[in-house]
């Protein structure tokens, strides 16, 4: 699997397929993006948002010809109250922190017939911070269970708080998964934080946020230099750049074209002109 290793020698794709939004048709999209050659997926236990039942139930039927659950990457997240749909809560809304996280992870295992994912994360920081770190300190115990064979955090903006986070946490976050925007200064700080500490960093959001990045000239020129499309480039450059992207789409063929995108390489000067319209 080409992509990137973390420090605790977990190896993820260069790019991960997001299960968001796709209600009843999760399976068959799922199914789709592993033919096409996917080896990450990404979820959550939020039924608000995602259908990690059917994700679990795509990776079975494609088990059937032949994938190992070691031949795949799985995440999946942690969804605190605040994040859920009153209808759905996954756990018991009145039990602790502690046990929301324990409850919500056996959820996700019955979901993703599975007994371990490769990331679980949590979907959002938690605040006061010790009520944080009484739900890290859950998935923490998961961890040392093997229930995960690492942890991370999601919509995480504040530099301050992964710091803290970081120096709290026996086990230390692996992963930071973020909208990656203009609204954020594309996280350069939080970026340069996660490189220091070996933590990895997803985007989401990549394309739907970054319309004028994709329609500026520069990457209207690379794309046609290298005869590749704009989302192709910007996911180069972003893989390049050490991010991992995460792609929910729902077209077969992009889901082909966002494979594509080790076939070839951006120049130096390529990814610091790209760099200049992004900061
Ligand atoms: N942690 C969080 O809170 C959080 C929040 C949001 C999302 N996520 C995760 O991230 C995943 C991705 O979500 P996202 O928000 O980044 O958006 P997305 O669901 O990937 O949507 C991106 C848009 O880009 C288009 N697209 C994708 N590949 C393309 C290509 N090669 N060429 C042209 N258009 C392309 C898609 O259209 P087509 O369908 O037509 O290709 C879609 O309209 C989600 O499924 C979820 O797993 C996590």
């Amino acid at each position: 699997m080409t992509g990137f290793t973390t420090s605790y020698g977990v190896k993820l794709p260069w790019i991960i397929y997001g299960t968001a939004w796709k209600k009843e048709q999760t399976k068959d999209l799922v199914i789709e993006a592993l033919k096409a050659g996917f080896k990450g997926i990404d979820t959550a236990c939020q039924p608000k948002h995602y259908n990690e039942g059917m994700v679990g139930d795509a990776i079975t039927s494609f088990k059937e010809h032949g994938l190992k659950r070691e031949d795949i990457y799985i995440q999946t997240k942690f969804t605190p109250l605040a994040g859920q749909d009153t209808t759905s809560i996954p756990y018991d809304k009145n039990a602790l922190i502690f046990d929301q996280v324990l409850q919500s992870f056996e959820k996700s295992k019955e979901n993703l017939k599975t007994n371990y994912t490769d990331t679980l994360i949590m979907h959002s920081p938690v605040f006061p911070h010790s009520l944080f770190m009484e739900a890290w300190s859950a998935m923490e115990k998961i961890y040392r269970r093997g229930g995960a064979r690492q942890l991370g955090i999601s919509n995480c903006y504040e530099t301050k708080t992964l710091e803290r986070l970081y120096k709290d946490a026996t086990v230390k976050p692996a992963v930071l998964q973020n909208r990656f925007y203009q609204e954020s200064g594309y996280d350069v700080e939080l970026r340069n934080f996660c490189s220091k500490s070996k933590i990895l960093y997803q985007s989401f959001w990549t394309l739907t946020a970054n319309g004028h990045i994709l329609n500026s000239y520069l990457i209207k020129d690379i794309a046609k230099k290298y005869d590749k499309t704009k989302p192709q480039i910007f996911f180069r450059y972003l893989n390049q750049s050490g991010i991992l992207p995460l792609t929910g789409t729902c077209s077969v063929q992009h889901m082909k074209e966002d494979l594509q995108v080790l076939e070839f390489e951006l120049s130096k000067e390529e990814l610091t002109a790209i760099d200049s319209i992004l900061f």
